[in-house]
């Protein structure tokens, strides 16, 4: 199935794309990413996407909760902008956008998913987020389970919106059972792509990355030191920072693509079993490294 796809990534197209760290540059230069995250059960998960986005060289990195969630993410990690939104039962209260509306005109891309859960209304929360951006913006994990449920919400889309499904995420947003999805990734990744006027970044193994304009280009890096919790977190959060620095969706898609599985393989030098994906986080310098001089 692999071989069904237009291009590769390589080393060499990953080094060329890497965003220059000119001395004479401040943290406006490398953008502002927001990410929006958590829930009262999942309070793991935005530390380690805004760290990950951190760990790219974004410049500004606000990082939005639920408000309860607030001090026990604060307690782990100090670097990023906070943002308290209001909640109900421990989710993103369904109609807090309209408050938020201005607020998130001031970033250069939007990341929502790692840890949110899913909540009567959720649905309609990501509709009113979707309208009211106008950056790149990444769906993953419940993002993707709340999309799911109503596709017909992306016709609001006002700018690039990009998917990060693993295959039981891809089999719910397609209506088909994981095992289907696997036996045709570059068919289902290709079609959820071209339909929806999206890019989807088609998770596992030899992860796929799918354009609106139906391209497929394969990831050749990647390790099972990455099969556990948190690493797609951890990936969601690097393509929020390299969107953030290079202002373009395409470029800054493959960039964390190929570098989230270099800091696998990173990881898996030391152990493929004892990586966690706060490992991962600490590999992305090391895995950048790789690619420049
Ligand atoms: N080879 C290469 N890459 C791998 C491998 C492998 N064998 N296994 C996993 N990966 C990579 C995937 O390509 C992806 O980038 O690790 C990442 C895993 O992402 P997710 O499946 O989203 O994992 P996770 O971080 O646990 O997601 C957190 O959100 O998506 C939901 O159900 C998920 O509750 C979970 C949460
Ligand atoms: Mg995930």
């Amino acid at each position: 199935a692999v071989q069904a796809c237009d291009v590769w990534l390589t080393e060499s197209s990953i080094r060329q794309l890497l965003p220059p760290r000119p001395r004479f540059s401040h943290k406006g230069t490398y953008g502002r990413a927001l990410i929006l995250a958590g829930s009262r059960e999942m309070t793991g998960a935005p530390v380690l996407a805004a760290s990950a986005g951190l760990h790219t060289g974004c410049g500004l990195l606000t990082l939005a909760v639920p408000e309860s969630v607030l001090p026990t993410v604060t307690a782990r990690i100090s670097e990023p902008v906070f943002w308290a939104i209001p909640e109900e039962n421990g989710h993103f209260a369904s109609d807090s956008v309209g408050r938020l509306r201005e607020r998130l005109q001031s970033f250069d891309v939007v990341a929502i998913g790692p840890g949110i859960g899913t909540w009567p209304g959720g649905v309609r929360w990501l509709a009113g987020v979707i309208n009211a951006i106008n950056v790149p913006l990444i769906l993953d994990a419940d993002a993707l389970n709340l999309l799911a449920d109503d596709l017909s919400i992306l016709a609001q889309k006002r700018s690039d919106i990009i998917l990060t499904p693993h295959p039981g995420e891809m089999g719910r947003l397609c209506g088909c059972s994981t095992t289907e999805i696997e036996k045709n990734r570059p068919h289902y990744a290709r079609m959820l792509a071209q339909r929806y006027g999206v890019y989807v970044v088609l998770k596992g193994a030899y992860t796929l990355l799918a354009s609106p304009s139906g391209q497929l280009v394969v990831n050749p890096t990647g390790s099972a030191a990455l099969a556990k919790g948190g690493s797609g977190d951890v990936l969601t959060g690097m393509i929020a920072g390299f969107i953030a620095q290079m202002r373009n969706t395409e470029a800054g898609m493959r960039l964390a693509v190929y570098l989230h599985g270099r800091a696998g393989e990173i990881c898996g030098m030391r152990s493929m079993y004892a990586s966690m994906a706060s490992d991962v986080v600490q590999a992305i310098g090391p895995a950048i490294r790789t690619v420049s001089f």
